[in-house]
């Protein structure tokens, strides 16, 4: 019979056997499926786990630390964190593109992971011979199946690595359906947050930003972001929603007023859905009073924004992201 407590156990013994006394890596993308996959890879080997995370720069405000501290405290895990904000920024530079964009962030994003894992590799220590990644049951049956549907964003996530891998892949999640990989994320002990975290793309902010990427319309965003997020979960929203992506149009400017001024600022869009799976997806009709409150916050609280709208289209035929 089927239980968190069984999986893990179960779970626990097969990758001490499978592992022995070598080394494995595993990627964090802050996301629940990576957290959970590496909490359980720890629970059996401990130290010879090393997990790595890209800080890319793209993260929403908080998230970083959140893997730096509450993910290490809560597990013990060994964590090699890469700062690479002016790298992916360079390298997003003049960039407006969506398609673009997601080739750079992709690109950056393996040759840095490579880079750090080359650098594990040269450690003292065992051999390391094991990649984790957090596979669900769900990603086994689409990409088995082999349906050959059409590929209408290219979709970067952590460990979207080069076909000629070296590794052999350790993957605890591969016969749990979400739900289920929460759950056995909640036994293991892991921050609430993380657990029941909602989905966020791998190229990040990156694809939020209408027009170029910089670091100042990233701060921007972030605090946008966050004022949406907060406002959310303090209406207990939170699980109502699939997701909630906070758009920043850099490339659009409209006039406004606040005080005796008049302002040309940026809008931004707030994209609240609803969904099962992503693949289809209503907005999400949320209390105005909420958005009322969302919407002040962040004229007020944000430099450079004077108006903020709302999405009112469904999936299809808008996609989710804006990019
Ligand atoms: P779209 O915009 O295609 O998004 O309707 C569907 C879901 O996928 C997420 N998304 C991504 N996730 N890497 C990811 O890991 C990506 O490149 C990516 N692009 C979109 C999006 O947030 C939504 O949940």
């Amino acid at each position: 019979n089927w239980t968190t407590g069984n999986v893990i156990d179960e779970q626990v013994a097969a990758i001490r056997e499978m592992v022995g006394d070598k080394r494995a890596i595993c990627g964090l993308s802050g996301g629940v499926d990576s957290a959970v996959a590496a909490a359980l890879v720890q629970k059996a080997i401990g130290s010879q786990l090393t997990c790595v995370y890209v800080d890319h720069g793209l993260m929403r405000k908080g998230e970083t630390e959140q893997v730096e501290k509450d993910f290490v405290a809560a597990t013990g895990v060994q964590l090699k964190v890469v700062d690479a904000e002016e790298r992916f920024l360079k390298a997003l530079a003049g960039i407006s593109d969506p398609e673009q964009k997601r080739k750079i962030i992709g690109r950056e994003f393996i040759r840095v992971f490579e880079q750090a894992q080359a650098e594990i590799i040269a450690d003292e220590g065992p051999a390391v011979e094991f990649l984790v990644q957090g596979t669900l049951y769900p990603d086994v049956v689409e990409s088995g199946g082999g349906s050959g549907t059409a590929n209408i964003k290219s979709h970067h996530n952590v460990g979207g690595l080069p076909e000629d891998l070296e590794f052999r892949l350790i993957e605890p999640l591969r016969k749990l359906f979400k739900d289920e990989v929460r759950m056995v994320g909640q036994e293991l002990g892991l921050p609430e947050e993380i657990v029941h975290r909602q989905p966020f793309p791998g190229p990040g902010l990156g694809i939020r930003i209408v027009g170029e990427v910089t670091k100042e319309r990233l701060d921007l965003l972030r605090e946008a972001d966050a004022i949406a997020r907060e406002e959310l979960t303090a209406a207990g929203l939170d699980r109502d929603i699939w997701q909630c992506p906070v758009v920043l149009l850099a490339d659009v400017r409209s006039v406004g007023v606040q005080g005796d001024g008049r302002t040309y600022g940026h809008p931004i869009v707030l994209r609240p859905v609803s969904s099962e799976d992503a693949m289809t997806a209503d907005w999400s009709r949320l209390p105005y009073d909420v958005l009322a409150k969302i919407s002040t916050r962040i004229t007020n609280e944000v430099r450079d924004v004077n108006r903020v709208v709302l999405d009112v289209t469904s999936k299809p035929p808008g996609t989710i992201e804006w990019e």
